[in-house]
C-alpha cells in the first residue's frame, strides 16, 4: 500500500517521519481487523445516546493502536517530552481530552461505528498527530475500499499514492454538500439539523448527503468528490486527521461561526474554497454540543 507521494515514494523526511510511518502501518493493521469483524456477530453497547454505538472491535482496535504507539514512542524529541493521547473510547470511559503543546496522538479506532454494526461498508480508522497544538499529519484508512488517505503539513495530501485536490466550486447552487447527523435525537436537535439541511437545499445545493462517517465524508471533500461539509456534534478524533488532509489538498476548515477552527468545539465547516465555506457558515443555525475539553 502506498502511503504518499507519486508512485508510492513518500516525500522526503520531516521531523515526524517515524511517527507518520507508524500511523500508516497501524491504520492498515487496524483496517484488517475491522474488515474481518465487519461480517461477524457484534457485541454492541450505547454511549451518550441510543444512536451513539460502541462495539468490542472499537475497544480492541483502540487498545492495539495506543499500546503500539506508547511502546514505540514513550517520549518525543530531544527533551524527552512525554507524548499524550486522545482517543474516542478512552474519552468515553472518562479520560480528559486536552490538547497541550506536547506531541499528541488523536485516534478514532472505528469511525462509522453505526455503519460497522449494520455491515454498511463505510468505516475508517483515523489517526491524527499534533505538536504545539498544530496538526502535523493525518492518516485515514477506508477499511473496506482499502483507500489510505494521508496528509502531512507542507507535504501534500494523497490517497493510495495519488495526490488529492479539492474542488474549486464557489457557488452553493452548484454544490454537493455532505453532513452527518451527530449522536443526539431529541426533538429540538433534530429540528435544527433538518432545518439546516432545508436551508442549504433552498439555497439550491445540488444535494446534501449523509454517509455515516465524518472522516470519510471529509475525505470526499479532500478528493474533490464533494464541495463542502458541515457538522455539529462531531469530536476532535473525527476531525484531526481529516483537517490536515483537507488543508493539504487545498481546502479550508473553519468554525461554523466563520472564525478559525477550534478542534475541541464539536462543530465544523469545511469546503474546497473559502467562499463556499463562508456561504455554508452563514446559512447554518448553531446546535450546541458543548466542548470535548470540558467534559
Ligand atoms: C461518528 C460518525 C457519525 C457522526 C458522529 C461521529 P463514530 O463517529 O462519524 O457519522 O455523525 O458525529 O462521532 O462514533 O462512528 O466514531
Amino acid at each position: 500500500m502506498k502511503a504518499s507521494g507519486e508512485d508510492g515514494k513518500a516525500p522526503a523526511g520531516g521531523p515526524w517521519e517515524e511517527c507518520f510511518e507508524a500511523a500508516v502501518q497501524l491504520a492498515l493493521r487496524a483496517g484488517q481487523i475491522i474488515r474481518k469483524a465487519l461480517s461477524e456477530e457484534k457485541c454492541v453497547s450505547t454511549k451518550t445516546s441510543a444512536a451513539d454505538l460502541v462495539t468490542e472491535t472499537d475497544r480492541v482496535v483502540e487498545a492495539l493502536i495506543l499500546q503500539e504507539l506508547q511502546t514505540r514512542f514513550p517520549s518525543h524529541g530531544l527533551s524527552s517530552v512525554h507524548c499524550r493521547f486522545i482517543a474516542e473510547e478512552a474519552a468515553a470511559a472518562g479520560a480528559k481530552c486536552v490538547l497541550t503543546p506536547s506531541p499528541t496522538w488523536i485516534v478514532d479506532p472505528i469511525d462509522g461505528t453505526c455503519n460497522f454494526v449494520h455491515r454498511f461498508p463505510t468505516v475508517a480508522v483515523s489517526i491524527g498527530f499534533a505538536v504545539n497544538q498544530e496538526l502535523e499529519f493525518g492518516v485515514i484508512y477506508h477499511c473496506t475500499e482499502e483507500r489510505l488517505y494521508t496528509g502531512r503539513r507542507g507535504q501534500g495530501a494523497f490517497c493510495n499514492g495519488q495526490r488529492l485536490r479539492v474542488s474549486g466550486e464557489t457557488d452553493l447552487s452548484k454544490a454537493l454538500v455532505l453532513t452527518e447527523i451527530g449522536p443526539r435525537r431529541d426533538p429540538a436537535t433534530l429540528k435544527l439539523f433538518l432545518s439546516n439541511m432545508e436551508r442549504l437545499l433552498h439555497a439550491g445545493a445540488h444535494g446534501v448527503r449523509v454517509i455515516g462517517s465524518s472522516t470519510l465524508a471529509l475525505c470526499h471533500l479532500a478528493a474533490g468528490t464533494a464541495d463542502a461539509y458541515y457538522q455539529f456534534g462531531l469530536h476532535c478524533w473525527d476531525l484531526a486527521a481529516a483537517t490536515v488532509i483537507i488543508r493539504e489538498a487545498g481546502g479550508v476548515v473553519m468554525d461554523t461561526s466563520g472564525g478559525p477552527l477550534d478542534l475541541m468545539s464539536c462543530r465544523v465547516v469545511a469546503a474546497g474554497t473559502r467562499e463556499m465555506a463562508v456561504l455554508i457558515a452563514q446559512a447554518l443555525q448553531t446546535i450546541n454540543y458543548g466542548r470535548d475539553d470540558e467534559r
